[in-house]
């Protein structure tokens, strides 16, 4: 996984680029070898490697530099691994579906200007929950025409933001269509609609179950898509032109995907028997990742492949046309690109216990530890194959005992200010990150071919103050003077 000198090439899959460094040293928590094709697999950015003086560098840039130039917390984007997820989609759904497809990006996990720009410029759309989601899509580039409003409890603002763009609405519940049949009607053309319904298809990490109805807030309960269906068909301002359903996050399983295409095919066939042209099936995201070594998640290629193969034989048997196969990637497409830099703070042994040592940063950058006890890689930045002979937990400067990144990991002896870099902290960390202790939020910066761009800005403990008001009799200068007086 790492490779003993900065790569010179683009990664396979790019114009003209090889897989760098694809046998890599397999040494401490890495891979034997980098999958640069399907990058969920690896720990680290396919890019990954060590300069001369064997410390890590990621898009040709040197971590433990990023962090003295820009500070720390910091998380860093490699934008080769960006592009190998996108294109790894792309390709896998023209290789293996026979009909039109679209991959969008769920950008729950990770939504900016730059990460907008960068899928629409691979030519991906995107999946926006919010106004701001939307906004951000939009502004990045993303053309309204490929992007698909979701949530299930969308404002009317959040709505006329769509309709207003012509987007997609993805419609969850009733409230959506009592919303839009109030704002909809009298438009120049119908609004583009697509259902979103539980399939009965329940996903845990090592196995699923299917059941009639399932206990989820989104989508329609199966036996409401009939309904939904028949009322839209005669509403003249809705058009809808597809049916959506997404089974769950992190899935390593395959199967439950060939399962839900036969789920959807028939809901296909319901819908187009009821009058709606319903050209698009929206198949959801859910694909797993590496985040540590015992993770092994199916590639991109065979995700897409048993997907495409199981609409497109589940639409043959049913002798309906093939609709456009979408799916929305989130954590999948973005999660291996990043990584986040640390410094190494104040350490506490308490002895046959453990020993803690503290970060700058913590739960307010990434709260899926203490949120869902998900395990991460770390390394060293300076000394990332440095043998590591002693335990040590992590936490962060947060005022919470939970607040800890990585329990019990394995780390060579360090010092008060080594970078520490986490991998696989793309997908989920920022989006889901807060200001909890009034921390400001990290930078983010993209890297390329040794260039580094600041993508997000640092957050200045200044402008947390922003939407602070004092009222004049709180005011301890005016309220002094009013005594004073
Ligand atoms: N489409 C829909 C409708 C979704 O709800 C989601 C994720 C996705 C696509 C993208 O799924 P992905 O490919 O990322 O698995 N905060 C949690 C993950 C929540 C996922 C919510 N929905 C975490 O940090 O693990």
């Amino acid at each position: 996984m790492v490779s003993t000198s900065a790569p010179d090439s683009a990664p396979s899959g790019m114009p003209g680029g090889e897989a760098p460094h694809a046998a890599g040293l397999g040494q401490g928590p890495f891979e034997a070898a980098v999958d640069a094709a399907s990058p969920n697999r690896n720990l680290a950015p396919i890019t990954a490697s060590l300069d001369q003086e064997g410390s890590l560098v990621v898009g040709g840039c040197r971590l433990e530099d990023l962090a003295r130039t820009y500070g720390t917390p910091l998380y860093v984007l490699d934008e080769a691994t960006l592009r190998a997820t996108c294109q790894a989609y792309r390709q896998a759904l023209e290789t293996f579906y026979p009909g039109p497809s679209l991959a969008l990006y769920a950008s729950k996990a990770n939504s900016s200007l730059a990460l907008s720009a960068l899928v629409a410029s691979e030519g991906l759309g995107l999946d926006a929950v919010s106004a701001g989601e939307l906004m951000t899509a939009l502004q990045g580039g993303v053309p309204a025409e490929r992007i698909v409003l979701h949530g299930n409890n969308k404002s009317e603002e959040e709505l006329e933001l769509a309709l207003a763009h012509q987007v997609t609405v993805v419609v969850d519940n009733w409230h959506d269509v009592e919303i839009l049949s109030r704002i909809a009607p009298g438009r120049q053309s119908p609004v583009r609609l697509m259902v979103r319904f539980t399939p009965g298809i329940e996903c845990h990490t090592h196995e699923y179950i299917r059941t009639g109805h399932l206990d989820s807030k989104f989508g329609f309960d199966p036996d409401q898509l009939e309904p939904v269906l028949r009322h839209l068909s005669k509403c003249s301002w809705a058009w809808l032109d597809g049916l959506h359903a997404h089974i769950g996050s992190q899935i390593f399983e395959i199967e439950p995907h060939r399962d839900l295409a036969a789920v959807m095919a028939d809901a296909l066939a319901l819908a187009r028997s009821l009058g709606h042209p319903c050209s698009d099936l929206n198949v959801g995201g859910g694909l797993g990742i590496r985040y540590v070594a015992t993770d092994d998640p199916p590639t991109i290629q065979d995700w897409v492949r048993t997907v495409a193969v199981a609409v497109a034989e589940a639409c043959q048997a049913r002798d309906l046309s093939l609709p456009r196969l979408l799916c929305e990637p989130g954590r999948s497409l973005v999660a291996t690109a990043g990584v986040t830099l640390y410094r190494m703070g104040s350490r506490k042994e308490i002895p046959g216990i453990r020993t803690y040592v503290s970060v700058d940063g913590g739960m307010s950058d990434n709260p899926r530890p203490i949120t869902y006890q998900s395990r991460y890689t770390a390394v060293l930045a300076g000394q990332p194959l440095a043998k590591a002979d002693a335990s040590f937990t992590v936490a962060g400067k947060h005022c919470e005992s939970g607040d800890v990144l990585l329990h019990d990991i394995a780390l060579p002896q360090h010092a008060t200010g080594d970078v520490l870099a986490v991998f696989a902290t793309g997908a989920y960390n920022a989006s889901m990150g807060s200001n909890y202790n009034r921390i400001p939020r990290p930078a983010t910066v993209l890297v390329h071919d040794g260039e580094a761009e600041v993508v997000q800005r640092r957050e200045q403990p200044e402008e947390l103050l922003r939407y602070d008001l004092l009222p004049p009799h709180l005011n301890p200068i005016i309220s002094k003077q009013a005594f004073a007086g």
